[in-house]
């Protein structure tokens, strides 16, 4: 499905949302305030968060550009917002752990006003925590992935972004990138370089107009948490794109929704090396072994 015209009349239709958020309690205006944006990038969009993204964007009037592996996954989504939006959507078909993809994504784009890049994907090198030596060897395909997508996608994007003085960059972290985590210390590693990189270049390009959040949410029910049923603390993906769009403009970094920003003041409070001691690693694997005898349990 072609793209036909980035720039056309399309506009966020929304009002400005006004909301309250927690620590502390602030009047912010989320993305309604963003009228500016016609068309926004999307990567890993062909399923979870990055598919609610598009989804929701599109509801908001947002043309949409949706880069990633699954061409199928990615017509279906297609599809479903040209059928109950109107909205055009452009697909472009990379798998993000190669690094020979960007020029083509930059052919793909050339000439579109982009107002929004969504830095989504990402992926696990394995499916449960363990030791770093225990997982397999998929380092360069987590780095390529996690880290080198986003830094090559907004070098792509910011230059644009740039000379217009407007545009909305977001990049998923995640909240384990918040502190080293062991078990999951690649993943980890790769997403505390996204909080890294996005706030320092928040404070390089911020008076240039141009707002970069870094969102580090927690438990979202997806293909990658298995779809674990959602409660509390496990959201579902389109309520927690919807929630995580109203904060915007509140600061350079985020949990996306309220339960995980209560979740990561709380998981700050604890001290590092009760987080680190072998006590603790033990029992979540513990914890973890028992899910793998019993896939009832996942
Ligand atoms: N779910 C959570 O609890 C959670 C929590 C914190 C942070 N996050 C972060 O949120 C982001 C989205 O996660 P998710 O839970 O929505 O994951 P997901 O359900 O596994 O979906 C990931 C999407 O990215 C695509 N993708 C994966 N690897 C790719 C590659 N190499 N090249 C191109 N596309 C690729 C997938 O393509 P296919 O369509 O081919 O599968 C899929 O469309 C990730 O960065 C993740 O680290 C998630």
């Amino acid at each position: 499905m072609e793209l036909r015209n980035c720039c056309d009349s399309a506009r966020i239709h929304s009002s400005a949302r006004d909301i309250l958020f927690c620590f502390p309690v602030l009047l912010v205006r989320g993305l309604g305030s963003a009228s500016w944006a016609q068309l926004t990038v999307v990567t890993g969009a062909g399923d979870g968060i990055g598919k609610a993204y598009v989804l929701e964007l599109a509801k908001h009037g947002l043309n949409i550009v949706m880069i990633s592996r699954t061409l199928e996954k990615m017509q279906k989504v297609a599809f479903e917002i040209e059928e109950t939006t109107g909205r055009q959507v452009k697909i472009i078909q990379a798998d993000f752990t190669k690094n020979d993809i960007y020029e083509n994504i930059e052919d793909n784009i050339k000439g579109l006003e982009v107002g929004i890049l969504v830095n989504n994907v990402g992926m696990l090198p394995y499916p449960v925590p363990c030791y770093f030596l225990n997982g397999p060897d998929s380092d360069t395909n987590v780095i390529n992935c996690n880290i080198t997508s986003a830094t090559k996608m907004t070098r792509i994007i910011l230059k644009q972004m740039e000379q217009r003085r407007k545009g909305l960059i977001l990049n998923i972290s995640s909240g384990v990138g918040i502190f080293p985590c062991p078990l999951y210390t690649l993943y980890s590693a790769s997403k505390a370089y996204l909080v890294s990189f996005s706030k320092a270049l928040q404070a390089e390009y911020k008076s240039k107009g141009i707002i970069i959040q870094v969102l580090s949410p927690y438990g979202v029910s997806t293909a990658m948490t298995r779809y674990k049923q959602t409660d509390i603390l496990t959201k579902n993906a389109n309520d927690f794109v919807r929630e995580s769009l109203n904060y915007v403009t509140l600061g350079d970094e985020t949990f996306g929704c309220l339960a995980h920003e209560i979740l990561g003041f709380v998981l700050k409070l604890i001290p590092l090396w009760i987080l680190h001691s072998d006590r603790l690693q033990k029992k979540f694997l513990e914890q973890f072994s028992d899910i793998g005898r019993n896939p009832k349990n996942t």
